[in-house]
């Protein structure tokens, strides 16, 4: 298969440090974008890497490797400070991956990561909310976080398969079916029903804090919901399904969807045998007063506790139940929880548990992120982490209709909201996907809505100037691949080489699980972006060849506008 892209450059470099009489290291060669431009376009520490084998002098290996390199593709090659190997491409390498980007963005893309027809399979859970409860913000944060997971392995070449694994389950519903018998109504619930149902979930805590003995109760009605009692079970159909419309509601404004809604009840029927299994293999030990263990390699470590002392299972027996689970249907290469950082602990657990039972080859990735930090105090939450979306989302709305108006863009009113609409949700989600994942993510309206900065509302304005210039262009990508590139100007060089790292951020965002990688590099795209743009003339441009290199240059940033905001699960307007 050609090699595309990056590979491509790291490809000639292979052949010649080969034709130079050495091997590669493991680690394999990184090309990177040169910090000043005027030191090449792309710089190579290789030489470095390999002097400590070689015991040679890095500067002395670059000079072996720069004879042997391919003086068409590399048309300047400078050795710089203790061995760095700068490297100028040729004008026709850029153009060619620029057109076929033009051409086939997706196409072009599963070339550059040599994607197989056999595609390796993720199973990923994402959202999971627990029913009869407000979705919570960190499942707000789950649930654009591992959607964006999901999109960039796509794109990458995985197949993925995306489980919403609801908390379905457990003895807190046992509690709300003796709320709702002793305090519940049932057409306000029906009216109204999660905050009815959280009220009752209340109350129940309340109340029991007065009286023990209600513990009890809550017990025996989930285990009758066990034993499959269909009043119980019918309540708990309706408590579920009322929920669940809740929810779609939400997964419907973040366009977010699922391939499955297995939820933890989904597991009822499959932890015996996942306790048999443990138990036979002597890794399921006796703990206090016939509990079932897992004693932990670090012994400062709780053990895992698989099965309760009365018999009942717990939050980790379905996992473990839902691994197998995973395994037996998909044989899966990477199975990833998007789940908040205060179940590391839980999951950390969970795959060791679940390497001692030899459940899965697959690799088990805890994907965590940190808290939601709300700066400027005012935010439509109730009791800190429970948050109505609904209003966040209106709220984001209305602060976008604000900023077009003062921005003076002209549309009509359907064109309007539309816009606002694209904005207010694209605002909220670029916020959680900008930032580190593992550090805690600030909330700031301010940030977040403004045509400066590293924001939704910037990005997208980008890509309407672009879409625009291309409008009054009259031409589209599949025209402009047939264009040629004329590189000239230092920022028409440094958009072409921003142009061709776009592959390379999907590749580290998708191995580091990190969304922000996808987003940092877009802002740095319509920087260089909007720098070409407001420093050289387009359509104005001195000769035809150049005018259809600039388009050509135009509808590649688009396009990977367009595409790297997808990923994010951002939609792009055509006009603001
Ligand atoms: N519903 C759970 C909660 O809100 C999160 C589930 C995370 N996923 C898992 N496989 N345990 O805490």
């Amino acid at each position: 298969m050609k090699k595309r892209n990056l590979s491509a450059l790291r490809e000639g470099l292979r052949e010649a440090i080969e034709k130079a009489g050495m091997d590669v290291p493991s680690g394999g060669i990184h090309i990177e974008k040169s910090k000043t431009p005027g030191f090449g376009h792309f710089a190579v520490n290789i030489a470095m890497s390999l002097a400590g084998r070689e015991k040679g002098d890095p500067r002395a290996i670059a000079e072996k490797i720069k004879a042997h390199l391919d003086p068409v593709l590399f048309e300047k090659v400078e050795i710089a400070g203790p061995g760095f190997i700068n490297l100028w491409v040729e004008q026709k390498f850029y153009s060619t991956e620029c057109a076929d980007l033009a051409a086939d963005l997706e196409k072009y893309l599963s070339g550059v990561f040599e994607i197989q027809k056999k595609k390796p399979i993720m199973l990923l859970d994402t959202s999971h909310p627990n029913i009869a409860k407000p979705m919570g913000v960190h499942h707000l944060l789950s649930t654009i976080i591992g959607d964006a997971v999901k999109k960039i392995y796509k794109r990458f070449g995985y197949q993925v398969v995306n489980d919403n694994y609801l908390g379905d389950w457990g003895t807190q519903f046992g509690k709300l079916i003796y709320a709702i018998r002793q305090w519940g109504d049932m057409k306000l619930i029906g009216k109204n029903p999660i905050p009815e149902l959280l009220n009752l979930y209340v109350k129940f805590h309340n109340e029991a804090e007065k009286d023990p003995g209600l513990e009890d109760f809550g017990r025996a009605e989930f285990k009758k919901l066990e034993k499959g009692d269909s009043e119980n079970r019918k309540l708990w159909e309706f408590i579920v399904a009322k929920s669940m419309v809740e929810f779609q509601k939400i997964y419907d404004r973040l366009h977010v969807e699922f391939d499955m809604i297995n939820g933890e009840s989904f597991y009822e029927n499959k932890m015996p045998a996942i306790l048999e299994y443990g138990r036979k293999k002597g890794i399921f030990i006796d703990g206090e007063q016939g509990a079932w263990i897992v004693p932990m390699e670090n012994p400062d470590e709780p053990p895992a506790i698989v099965r309760k002392s009365d018999g009942s299972t717990l939050y980790a027996t379905r996992d473990l139940a839902r691994i197998k689970y995973w395994e037996d249907n998909w044989h899966p290469e990477l199975m990833v929880n998007v789940v908040d950082v205060a179940q590391e602990l839980y999951f950390k657990q969970l795959f060791e548990v679940t390497d001692k039972l030899g459940l899965t080859k697959a690799k088990n990735v805890h994907v965590k992120f940190g808290r939601m930090q709300f700066e400027d105090g005012k935010m439509s939450t109730r009791k800190g982490n429970i948050i109505l979306l609904e209003e966040v989302l209106d709220e984001s709305e209305d602060r976008a209709m604000k900023l077009a108006e003062e921005k003076g863009i002209e549309l009509s009113a359907d064109e309007r909201k539309e816009l606002a609409r694209i904005m207010g949700v694209g605002a909220i989600k670029y916020n959680v996907l900008s930032q580190n994942r593992t550090t805690n993510i600030t909330f700031n309206w301010d940030k977040m809505l403004t045509f400066e900065g590293n924001s939704a509302p910037y990005l997208m304005y980008t890509a309407a100037r672009a879409h625009s210039v291309i409008r009054k262009a009259e031409t589209d990508a599949k025209e402009a691949a047939k264009y040629t590139l004329e590189l000239k100007e230092p920022a028409e060089t440094q958009l072409a080489i921003e142009l061709l790292l776009y592959a390379d951020s999907i590749r580290r965002a998708a191995q580091e699980f990190k969304p922000n990688l996808i987003a940092n590099y877009l802002y740095e795209l319509a920087q260089e972006f909007n720098v070409f743009y407001n420093n050289l003339p387009i359509l104005q441009a001195d000769s035809e060849e150049l005018k259809k290199s600039r388009l050509l240059l135009t509808v590649c940033v688009l396009k990977i506008m367009e595409d790297g905001l997808g990923l994010l699960g951002i939609e792009v307007p055509e006009k603001m």
